[in-house]
């Protein structure tokens, strides 16, 4: 097949690569021109508009997203991979006056090939069922899990996906700042936390920075803006999203006096243990 990819950023970068380990043939387009070298470097030709493309892939910042689809060239099946505000697919489609497929990446940055070639869940969100299973297709050779479902809720899948790793990096921040008042080690305190098999390890054991990255904070307004944008004001989102900007100024404050204010000194970290019998 010949596929296009708009958008040769970090999710542009891992989804051409992955179509054409599945051996199609990848064109791409991306406004930057430093970009555009960088995709010819790696043997990507740029979309001609005169070679049709069988499916073409949308990878651009979520602010760019109206541009990149109004200049797209013809596809008959488009696909949005940017992360998007709930019925924002079905909108646009509806403006332009064709379907669109939503296909959330979850990705980190990290690691983004290796995530792209081992998806745990291939989540589609098309319009109906033979365009879902169509695209589904072209991913079948990594034998993932493929559920469709309707566009707004693959929407709500990834963004609510985004707002709980959040949360968890915003907890374990702020049981950071608690320990440090108290001069315990929250690392510790993490990882013991995280023996208990209901709790995610995921920043427990490594916090005591913002929720970096350019996904999860932008993620986190995208969440709120959404619910207020329903009449919601979702307070704990709102929490979650204050908590980067105290653990930024905590960092600040603990890079600038060399030490964690009021943590104990070096040695061994104090952990204070109930007794077994004690513990609930
Ligand atoms: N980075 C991640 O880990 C990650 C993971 C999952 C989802 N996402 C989402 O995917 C989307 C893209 O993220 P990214 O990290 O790849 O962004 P990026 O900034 O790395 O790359 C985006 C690319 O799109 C190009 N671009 C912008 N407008 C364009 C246009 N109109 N036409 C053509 N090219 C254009 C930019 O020049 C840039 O090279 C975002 O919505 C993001 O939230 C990112």
């Amino acid at each position: 097949m010949i596929i296009g990819v708009i958008g040769y950023g970090v999710v542009g970068t891992a989804t051409a690569e992955l179509l054409r380990r599945l051996g199609h043939t990848v064109r791409v387009r991306d406004t930057d021109a430093h970009r555009m070298n960088i995709a010819r470097t790696e043997g990507f030709g740029e979309i001609d508009e005169e070679e049709p493309l069988e499916v073409l892939f949308i990878c651009v910042p979520e602010r760019h997203v109206r541009d990149a689809l109004y200049s797209a060239p013809d596809s008959p099946t488009t696909v949005v991979r940017s992360t998007v505000p709930p019925g924002t697919t079905e909108s646009l489609s509806r403006e332009l006056g064709h379907p669109l497929l939503f296909l959330p990446e979850t990705l980190r940055e990290a690691t983004a090939l290796w995530d792209a070639l081992n998806p745990a869940l291939i989540l589609i969100g098309c319009p109906d069922k033979e365009q879902g299973e169509r695209l589904a297709e072209l991913f079948a050779p990594l034998m993932a899990p493929v559920v469709l479902v309707p566009p707004s809720t693959a929407e709500m899948v990834k963004l609510t996906l985004n707002a709980y790793l959040h949360t968890l990096i915003s907890f374990w921040n702020e049981i950071q700042l608690i320990c440090d008042l108290t001069g315990l080690q929250s690392h510790i305190v993490g990882k013991l936390c995280s023996q208990d098999p209901r709790v995610s390890s995921y920043g427990a054991a490594m916090h005591g920075r913002p929720a970096g990255g350019t996904c999860l904070p932008i993620d986190i307004a995208q969440s709120i803006g959404f619910a207020e944008s329903k009449g919601y004001e979702p307070q704990l989102l709102g929490a979650v999203r204050d908590m980067n900007e105290r653990i930024e100024g905590h960092r600040d404050e603990v890079t600038n006096n060399g030490h964690r204010p009021h943590s104990s000194p070096g040695g061994l970290p104090k952990l204070q243990l109930a007794p077994v019998s004690e513990a609930s």
